[in-house]
């Protein structure tokens, strides 16, 4: 080993470390662009836009891990017993409905900003072929206004979740 290699193997930690810190890297790498980092930071940064004073994630403002879990929950219990949407959940298991909710209380918790990382796939090729239609887009637009309702989430955070969601249309909607 020449004594190039030697000082790029033991300043590498370092170097590191101090572009994480420093902010130059980000700690968290998300390569998923189809509706990754983007519109993780679209969800944070449109809130943000305009104030001077940085406001709490959404994750925070929408009362954390448990309220997102509660709205997922009453949100897919809407969605499956709807006599159009029902035909996605027709004949599914009743634990690949409960990982399908977890899947998407982690991603909605990633999005806002809160303390998980999302594992699943992303929202193309988990819905792509199951031909989800712009009506069924706006039943399930309806039923997400009902629940947030439902739980009383303020307006502005209502903005802020049904803007996400409509972010995510033009990937899902074939
Ligand atoms: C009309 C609208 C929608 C329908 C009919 C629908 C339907 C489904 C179905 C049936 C699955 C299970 C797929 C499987 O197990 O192979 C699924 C998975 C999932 N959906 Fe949706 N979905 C819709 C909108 C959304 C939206 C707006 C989001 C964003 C929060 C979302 C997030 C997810 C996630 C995270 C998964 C799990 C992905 C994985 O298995 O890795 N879905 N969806």
């Amino acid at each position: 080993m020449n004594s190039n290699q030697k000082f790029w193997q033991k300043s590498y930690p370092y170097l590191f470390a101090a572009l994480v810190f420093s902010g130059s890297l980000p700690a968290h790498a998300d390569t998923n662009n189809a509706d990754g980092c983007i519109l993780r930071m679209a969800m944070n940064d449109t809130v943000n836009a305009g104030n001077t004073k940085k406001q709490e994630s959404l994750y925070v403002r929408l009362g954390g891990y448990d309220a997102i879990a509660a709205v997922v929950d009453d949100l897919v219990q809407r969605l499956a017993a709807d006599p159009k949407l029902g035909r996605f959940w027709a004949h599914r298991g009743a634990d690949g409905i409960r990982r399908e909710k977890q899947l998407v209380v982690d991603f909605i918790v990633d999005r806002a900003g809160g303390p998980l990382f999302y594992s699943g796939r992303d929202m193309v090729t988990s819905h792509k072929g199951m031909r989800i239609s712009d009506e069924d887009w706006k039943l399930f637009m309806t039923y997400l206004h009902a629940t947030l309702e439902k739980f009383k989430v303020a307006e502005q955070e209502k903005s802020d979740v049904t803007g996400f969601m409509e972010s995510l249309k033009a990937t899902m909607v074939e």
